[in-house]
């Protein structure tokens, strides 16, 4: 008996020593939770990747290679707010489920690790690998702190390499670096590289104040300045930023065109940082183009830095972006981490009666999210009906599709307004709509969140676009704290970030003065892209 109560006593401290020690230890590793982490924290997005811990900004680096899509970005992996800059790195094989990974670039001597790209080097240009095993290569910005704070301009910001030799898991910096030195300009960031084929070389678009700078390469190392181009075109009212330049085949044409991405803060149509896009012609030294007009990609507050994957086979151009917005990116309400990035988006381009038009569908690796569905058809509406008030699953996150009949939108009775509106029981609601007499799509969230963010959080979108179709289809992505919304083939992108106090669980269509027919509405449940979700 003795003899067993010692027994009991040695393993009861035993195994409180191995407890206290693992508990040390934790505290000292500082590598990101692990992946199998429940990630269920309240407003945590179930179907958007979110780094574990910590801040998150840009997506950077997005390259695919051997059946992998790699996805860097701007990471503080101290706290989730901005600080020194590293880049995260996650990967998938199916633009959906994502793999967290040590991170890939941290921050040296010469500066924080700001945004940039990454290319496949296939034929080893640069000589940084071997014709069996060529390089990754990522351009990345280095941030001088110490420049900044003497306001030596010049030298604040250039561009630099590292390389991968082993998919992408370890990268080396560049021993030379930086590869392309400031010109002068306070604001000369974030390198985007593509191989531009017909003169066989690489093209650098570079952020550069408030204009795009081009620089070309026989190897990725030595940059030559070609042109520029913004000044006078697209809006001005901010920092041009995150630049992304490509090709891209019209829909329904062989015509191809090229299409400049510009981020831009501020200066967005909801206020603050948005991305605006020209489509023309580039020849390898000179981006032209006909457009008169400022054209965004999306009209919601959180859409921004957007670029695209490199190497992607099959023709496709595929786009993220990180669903915030710097007028109150440092003020969300989430604590473990903080950033989130959009849905991915194909990209396609549409002549719209003579005007190039970028549109943005969610990839349709999506589909691999698809659980349970429900359809309902013909319905008339007036004023309000609810929805899917007895599905089981109709709560975040969940995708919607509705088909409005709009043939007779001029008639008598036909409504002002129409659209759906999401609900919880706390009164607070987010809706899209429709309005017919002044012709714009609208997206409110003035009412979608319980927390004080900012003064320029709550807030109303507004997007002129005239119906020209016998029926209008919507689509929205619905997570724990964002909405997507798709319409018109794309044309029409909506996307706002939400924090309600308790997930929206009512889902409502209405009419205003008149009514309408909704043709179809289904909603699908969407599984967690988490391993422990719903
Ligand atoms: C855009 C941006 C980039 C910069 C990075 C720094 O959001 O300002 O221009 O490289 O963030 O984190």
């Amino acid at each position: 008996m003795k003899k067993n109560n010692r027994t009991i006593h040695a393993t009861f401290y035993y195994f409180l020593l191995v407890a206290l020690l693992t508990l040390v230890s934790c505290k000292e590793n500082k590598k990101p939770v692990p992946d199998n982490s429940p990630f269920q924290e309240k407003y945590r997005p179930q179907v958007h990747f979110t780094p574990p811990a910590h801040w998150m900004n840009d997506p950077n680096g997005m390259v695919y290679h051997n059946g992998e899509y790699h996805f860097f970005y701007q990471h503080y992996p101290e706290k989730s707010v901005w600080g020194p800059m590293h880049w995260g790195h996650a990967i998938s094989t199916d633009l959906v489920h994502w793999e967290h990974m040590p991170i890939a670039i941290y921050p040296d001597s010469l500066g924080y690790i700001f945004s940039g790209s990454a290319v496949v080097d296939s034929k080893n240009t640069s000589g940084l690998g071997t014709a069996d095993n060529p390089p990754l290569i990522a351009f990345f910005t280095y941030h001088d702190m110490e420049a900044e704070k003497q306001e030596r301009f010049g030298e604040i910001e250039s561009q630099a390499i590292a390389y991968s030799l082993d998919n992408g898991r370890t990268w080396t910096k560049y021993e030379k670096n930086p590869v392309v030195t400031n010109p002068g300009i306070r604001d000369f960031r974030d390198p985007k590289v593509i191989w531009h084929e017909p003169t066989q070389q690489w093209i650098m678009s570079i952020a550069s104040g408030q204009v795009i700078k081009f620089y070309t390469s026989p190897d990725c190392i030595d940059w030559t300045y070609a042109s520029e181009y913004g000044e006078g075109v697209g809006n001005h009212d901010g920092v041009w930023e995150c630049p992304d330049l490509f090709p891209l085949q019209v829909s329904g044409s062989g015509e191809t065109k090229w299409v400049l991405i510009v981020n831009i803060n501020p200066g967005g149509p909801a206020g603050g940082s948005a991305t605006q896009y020209f489509v023309g012609d580039f020849d390898g030294k000179n981006f032209t183009s006909a457009q008169d007009v400022t054209l965004w990609m999306d009209y919601g507050k959180d859409n921004y830095a957007g670029v695209t994957w490199s190497n992607v086979t099959d023709n496709r151009r595929i786009l993220v972006g990180w669903m915030n917005n710097w007028q109150y990116a440092g003020e969300k309400p989430t604590q473990v981490w903080s950033g989130a990035a959009t849905f991915p988006r194909d990209l396609g381009l549409v002549d719209a009666g003579g005007r190039y038009l970028l549109t943005s569908t969610p990839v349709k690796e999506i589909e691999k999210l698809y659980g349970e569905s429900e359809l309902i058809k013909n319905t008339e509406i007036t004023d309000g009906k609810t929805i899917f008030e007895k599905t089981p699953f109709a709560k975040a996150p969940v995708e919607i599709t509705l088909t409005f009949d709009v043939k007779d939108n001029t008639r008598l009775g036909f409504p002002g307004k129409y659209g759906i509106t999401f609900k919880n029981s706390a009164g607070e609601y987010y809706t899209i709509g429709y309005d017919n007499v002044d012709k714009f799509f609208y997206a409110d969230r003035t009412n979608a969140t319980s927390e004080e963010i900012s003064e320029n959080f709550p807030s109303m979108q507004i997007v002129p676009f005239i119906i020209n179709a016998e029926t209008t289809t919507w689509r929205i992505i619905v997570d724990t704290s964002s909405m997507e919304f798709f319409t018109s083939e794309g044309k029409v992108v909506i996307t706002n970030v939400v924090y309600p106090s308790e997930t929206f669980d009512q889902i409502e269509v209405f009419a205003e003065n008149g009514k309408i027919n909704l043709t179809e509405a289904r909603i699908t449940e969407l599984k967690s892209i988490w391993k422990t979700g719903k």
